[in-house]
């Protein structure tokens, strides 16, 4: 029996906690907050609950059984072969976990963040056990969504990677691997470059804050939930990707002439973009619509579950 420690008890430690529990996994989690951690067993229930309805887990009671809540980082980490990382999204405090995670973990077991956009490099170079460190950064939420972006340092051993994306695929997520470091690694740059356009075309007047996100929901995210923007172009053309792009090329050359100013993300601009989105949800709306999200997606990870994918 296999056993990994999440660090931090929110959305993603969490969801992380279902993933590995739902592989057969004993978990242990933890969360400086002990509020989170008091909460956490409840709405691990109701997530697994609702995975089972969807028929995502087999038995969410003994996924129940198997994820005990534990008061330190050390507790946690005690006899793990695996660390997923899910603490505060900055330098500082990635830096103060992983350096506590380093000296409390088994030498063996592979150290991962969930960060989305920190590279490692820039915490873990003087830890003892740096080879073993990574990024594994997962999408909201990893139980409902499977890619996972491995992203090592230059000093990453080859060996962690190769073992860590096993465990990931063992466990029904989709690793990638990102062969360089990049701030942001490959998801959340495509979503900038998406969100910079989507900004500039709210702020300036091109069309409403409600028609932008149409255009995506009702027209681009339908081929988007099961083939990739590369796919896509591929059949839009009688001749591939390169016919394509040499009908339409020119035209994304210019586009791509005038990219965004850095400016559509001011606060001035932001703030534009949420009062034209609408006033915040109050807490208890902001819950439902999370749960609704997470019900649809699960209603797609189940038809995604059955559905072919295409072969030549
Ligand atoms: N929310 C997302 O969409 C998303 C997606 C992918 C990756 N991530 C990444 O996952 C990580 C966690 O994000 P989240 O959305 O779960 O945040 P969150 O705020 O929901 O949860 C973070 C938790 O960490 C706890 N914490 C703070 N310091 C700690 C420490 N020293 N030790 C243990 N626990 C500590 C907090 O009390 C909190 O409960 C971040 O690095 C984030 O960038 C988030």
């Amino acid at each position: 029996m296999s056993t990994v420690g999440i660090i931090g008890a929110g959305l993603i430690g969490r969801s992380w906690a279902v993933v590995f529990s739902r592989g057969g996994w004993d978990v242990r989690l933890t969360d400086t907050d002990p509020k989170a951690l008091a909460e956490a067993p409840r709405l691990l229930r109701q997530s697994l609950g609702d995975c089972a309805r969807h028929d995502l887990v087999d038995d969410p009671r003994a996924c129940l059984r198997r994820i005990s809540t534990v008061p330190t980082l050390e507790e946690a980490v005690a006899e793990v072969d695996f660390v997923q990382e899910c603490g505060p999204e900055t330098v500082s405090e990635k830096a103060r976990i992983f350096k506590a995670l380093d000296v409390a973990a088994p030498a063996a077991a592979i150290l991962a963040s969930s960060s989305s956009a920190i590279v490692s490099s820039r915490y873990a170079e003087k830890l003892a056990g740096r080879a073993r460190c990574l990024v594994a950064h997962p999408v909201n939420p990893p139980h409902l969504v499977p890619l996972v972006e491995l992203c090592p340092a230059p000093w990453t051993s080859k060996e962690t990677v190769a073992a860590a994306r096993c465990i990931y695929e063992q466990l029904g997520q989709v690793p990638i691997t990102v062969l360089q470091e990049a701030e942001g690694f490959i998801l959340n740059r495509l979503q900038g470059a998406m969100l910079a356009e989507a900004f500039r075309l709210v702020g300036e007047g091109y069309c409403s804050a409600e028609d932008l996100d149409k255009t995506v929901r009702e027209g681009l995210g339908l081929r988007w939930s099961f083939m990739g923007p590369l796919e896509t172009i591929e059949l839009n053309a009688p001749g591939g990707i390169a016919d394509y792009c040499a009908r339409y090329g020119p035209f994304y050359k210019r586009v791509a002439s005038e990219p965004p100013s850095p400016n559509v993300f001011s606060k001035r601009a932001t703030d534009k973009i949420a009062h034209a989105w609408g006033p915040v949800l109050e807490p208890e709306v902001q819950a439902a619509k999370m749960r609704w999200r997470d019900d649809r997606l699960a209603a797609l990870a189940a038809h995604k579950k059955r559905a072919k994918a295409f072969r030549k």
